[in-house]
Parts: C-alpha cells; sequence; structure tokens
C-alpha cells in the first residue's frame, strides 16, 4: 500500500514585521505548492524537496538566493544542503557566489558526485560542468541588503557587535523543505544566504549536514532555520532524528530541540521535522516562524504564522 505523501516547508524564523507577514505567506504557500505537485504526481520526496526550495530561493523575501543577507564586504555567499533519507546520500555546498539557485548544485553533487560537500570555486565549477549556469554576484544583490547592511554596520561601528546575530528579532529566514513520497521514503533540504554582515569565508548550520539539515528513514528528516552557530554546536538536526530514532514523537521532539537549543547555548529558531511514519512537528522559539504544511487532506495547506509559547524548562 503506498504511504500519503507530505510535505513541510518553513521560510524563517524571526519577528517577522507585520508589514512582511503576507510576502512570507505567499512564499511558503508557493513553495507548498511546488513541491506537493511534485508528490502527487507520484515524484520522489528528493524531487519534492527541490522543487519548494527552488521557489523560496527565487523569492526575494526570503535569505535564500537572490536577496540574501550580504557579508561584511558587500557579497552573496550561499549554502545549501539536501539529504535523501533512503540512501543517506548527500549533497552540499557552502560560500558560492555564482549560482543563483544553490539547492540545484547541492543536488547535482547529491547526484553526480563522489563527494558531499564543495565550497567556493571549487562548487562553481562543479555546478558548470553538470550544467548549471553561472551568475555574477552583482546579480543576487539587491539595493534592500546594500541598505541593511549599511545599517548592520553603523549599528556595529556604535558598540552592538554580534547583537546582529544574536537577536532573536533579527531576520533568520533561512529557508528549508521535508517530505515523504509514496514510497515512504524522507528527505530535507535547507538553503541560505547566511548572516547578515558575516565574515566573508564563514559558514553556517544551514549546508553543513545533522546542523542545518538531516535525513534517514530511519530516524527523521529535519530542516532548521536561525541563528546558525549554536545549532552547529549542538548538531542540532541530527539530535532531534536521534531523538525520533529513540522513540520519540517529532512533534514533542521539535519541541525539545528548541527547549534545548536555547536551553545549552540560548539559541534561537525553528525547525521541521518528519519521519517516514508521516508524522511530522514544528517549533520556533523566535516571535514569528513562517511554515506550510501540505498533505492529501489539508487543501488549505495549514500555513500560519503564530507566535510562540513562553519557553518552559524540560521536565
Ligand atoms: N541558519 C542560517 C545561518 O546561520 O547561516
Amino acid at each position: 500500500m503506498p504511504s500519503q505523501p507530505i510535505l513541510l516547508v518553513h521560510g524563517g524564523a524571526w519577528a517577522i514585521p507585520d508589514d512582511m507577514v503576507e510576502a512570507h505567506l505567499h512564499g511558503v504557500r508557493n513553495a507548498a505548492e511546488a513541491g506537493w505537485r511534485v508528490l502527487e504526481c507520484g515524484g520522489s520526496a528528493l524531487d519534492a524537496i527541490e522543487a519548494a526550495v527552488l521557489v523560496m530561493e527565487d523569492d526575494e523575501t526570503f535569505d535564500a538566493g537572490c536577496g540574501s543577507f550580504l557579508t561584511r564586504d558587500g557579497r552573496v555567499q550561499l549554502d545549501a544542503l539536501m539529504m535523501d533519507g533512503r540512501t543517506l546520500r548527500a549533497g552540499g555546498v557552502g560560500c558560492v557566489e555564482h549560482i543563483r539557485n544553490p539547492i540545484l548544485a547541492a543536488r547535482k553533487i547529491l547526484e553526480e558526485s563522489p563527494h558531499v560537500y564543495l565550497v567556493a570555486q571549487g562548487a562553481e565549477a562543479f555546478a558548470q560542468e553538470h550544467g548549471i549556469e553561472l551568475c555574477s554576484n552583482a546579480e543576487l544583490v539587491l539595493p534592500r541588503e546594500i541598505e541593511r547592511l549599511k545599517q548592520a554596520q553603523e549599528k556595529e561601528s556604535s558598540g552592538e557587535k554580534h547583537a546582529i546575530f544574536a537577536s532573536p528579532a533579527v531576520s533568520h529566514d533561512t529557508v528549508g523543505a521535508v517530505a515523504r513520497d509514496r514510497d515512504g521514503s524522507i528527505a530535507a533540504a535547507t538553503s541560505t544566504g547566511g548572516t547578515l554582515n558575516k565574515t566573508p569565508g564563514r559558514v553556517g548550520d544551514s549546508s553543513l549536514l545533522g546542523c542545518g539539515c538531516y535525513a534517514d528513514n530511519e530516524s527523521a528528516a529535519c530542516s532548521t532555520t536561525g541563528w546558525g552557530e549554536p545549532m552547529m554546536k549542538l548538531v542540532l538536526a541530527k539530535w532531534a532524528a536521534d531523538q525520533v530514532l529513540a522513540g520519540g514523537d517529532p512533534a514533542r521532539v521539535a519541541s525539545d530541540a528548541i527547549h534545548y537549543l536555547h536551553r545549552r547555548l540560548h539559541g534561537h529558531g525553528g525547525l521541521i521535522l518528519l519521519d517516514a511514519k508521516g508524522r511530522f512537528g514544528l517549533a520556533h522559539n523566535t516571535p514569528r516562524m513562517a511554515w506550510a504544511v501540505r498533505t492529501a487532506e489539508k487543501q488549505d495547506h495549514g500555513i500560519k504564522i503564530e507566535s510562540t509559547p513562553a519557553l518552559q524548562p524540560l521536565p
């Protein structure tokens, strides 16, 4: 008997301002629909998450693809990862500056490279050799982001060093998706421009296996969003998958993972989590997170942006 397909996406966890709510809802809804179209035609979880993330990379609302945050020296540097829970194959890119859709390069690495992770010029050369057209970095830079960078650097020079990373109010619009297909396989993908005013060469959690993204049919598929450094230190996506493997329900585990992130490192962000039985959870400790869920029954997609309940200590 075929499994019921399911797809979850997220489009960032932070204090999304009221005037940006509609753009975020629109973005995650479009992404969920793109991924769902693949699943309902019998496509794989991997194809579905690629389709969903592609839509959000192309949407300037999000910190992924065009419209991403800028490095300290005013460039876009992108990270992305995808992982197949059936085979445990994975593909990631870091610090790419000339690829409009890094998720496509990550997929090529997953499918066609003996390696798991390529960075910078090496990743770009591999992408180009595999049919992905390169673009100029300037094409990925928006005037909105030049202004944002200027403001962040003014704050920094007035003494607010690092505060721009560590506040849950600051934009963390990393995008991601997890899905289960009709064969009961799960997969996860995450894509980001990283943090505002980052040091050139910085790689965050999003494209690191087990940190910003993980998938294993025996445990769960997870994609995270938020302040990357604490998530990296806790290897948070793998932590969540391991809790599911140990018997945890994904809804509960998602919430526990965010509590763990906060308790250990005062980290903030959100995640989506899905197991091969189709059980899922999502949680965040930022004022808002953009997300969508799509199943055959949920025609309204379950899209919403909600306030987070106050953090409670773990029992
Ligand atoms: N979670 C995105 C980043 O920190 O790069």
